[in-house]
């Protein structure tokens, strides 16, 4: 006999809409499920997929929050979704949609690959030196405090909650938001990377970069990964209005 014992029932409405066929329309289609314990919505779109509607489109890799492709705005928060336990919803509806910051692909689907891809183009994001490293000698030492400090801002998995969080961002399309100024703090803070403050002016100090943010604070909010966005934002500010 089995030990498996039926859950409550579960109503999922979810955003269907594929951009590159002409006769498609964005609508809300429902599917009903039983609750199983532990359920995320990683295995409730699995089993839609599966069972119910094998058009249904969405991004997964590793269903352990690592490699950030299964953001989706769900009741209205954008959250991964291979994070997000069925359980969290009292009363059984979940609406799903995707994070409206992003390409549309199809369905839940959004290319997050591509505005991660122009961040990191438009902040520069690599080590600016002159220096010629000799590949066979020892690494250089680095200060164990500030090593701390620039794995903690390269903890950024490229979910794109924080953007799809920022008001900002939402208002205005060319803002670099919380990702790319973490981004660049990163790169402030790193001691290999010879760019001054003056650099990094001329990259982001106008509206499209670090003095656009509202102070909302919910980039950090949401950030699945607990980055210090606002501190962050609010250090490059600081070192950015400094610069004559
Ligand atoms: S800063 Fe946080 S929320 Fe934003 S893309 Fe990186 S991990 Fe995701
Ligand atoms: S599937 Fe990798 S973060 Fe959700």
């Amino acid at each position: 006999m089995s030990n498996i014992t039926k859950g409550r029932e579960l109503t999922f409405s979810i955003l269907k809409y594929n951009p590159r066929d002409p006769e498609s329309r964005p609508r809300f289609v429902e599917f009903k499920m039983y609750e199983t314990t532990g359920m995320t919505l990683f295995i409730v779109l699995s089993k839609i997929r599966e069972e119910m509607d094998a058009d249904l489109s969405f991004d997964f890799v590793c269903r352990a929050g690592i490699c950030g492709s299964c953001g989706m705005l769900v009741n209205g928060k954008p959250l991964l979704a291979c994070r997000t336990l069925t359980a969290d919803y009292p009363d059984g509806n979940i609406q799903i949609m995707p994070m409206p910051a992003f390409e549309l692909i199809k369905d839940l689907s959004v290319n997050t690959g591509k505005w991660m891809d122009a961040m990191s183009m438009r902040v520069e994001s690599w080590i600016h030196t002159n220096e010629v490293h000799d590949i066979s000698a020892l690494e250089d030492k680095v200060d164990p405090d500030i090593a701390d400090e620039t794995f903690e801002l390269d903890r950024c998995i490229e979910c794109g909650l924080c953007i799809t969080s920022c008001g900002t961002a939402l208002m205005r399309p060319d803002f670099i938001g919380p990702a790319g100024l973490n981004r660049v703090a990163r790169f402030q803070i790193d001691p290999h990377d010879n760019r001054t403050n003056e650099d990094f002016y001329e990259l982001v100090g106008d509206d499209d970069g670090i003095f656009g943010c509202m102070t909302l604070l919910a980039c950090e909010d949401h950030c699945p990964k607990h980055l210090p966005l606002q501190q962050k934002i609010a250090y490059m500010r600081r070192k950015l209005v400094s610069v004559k």
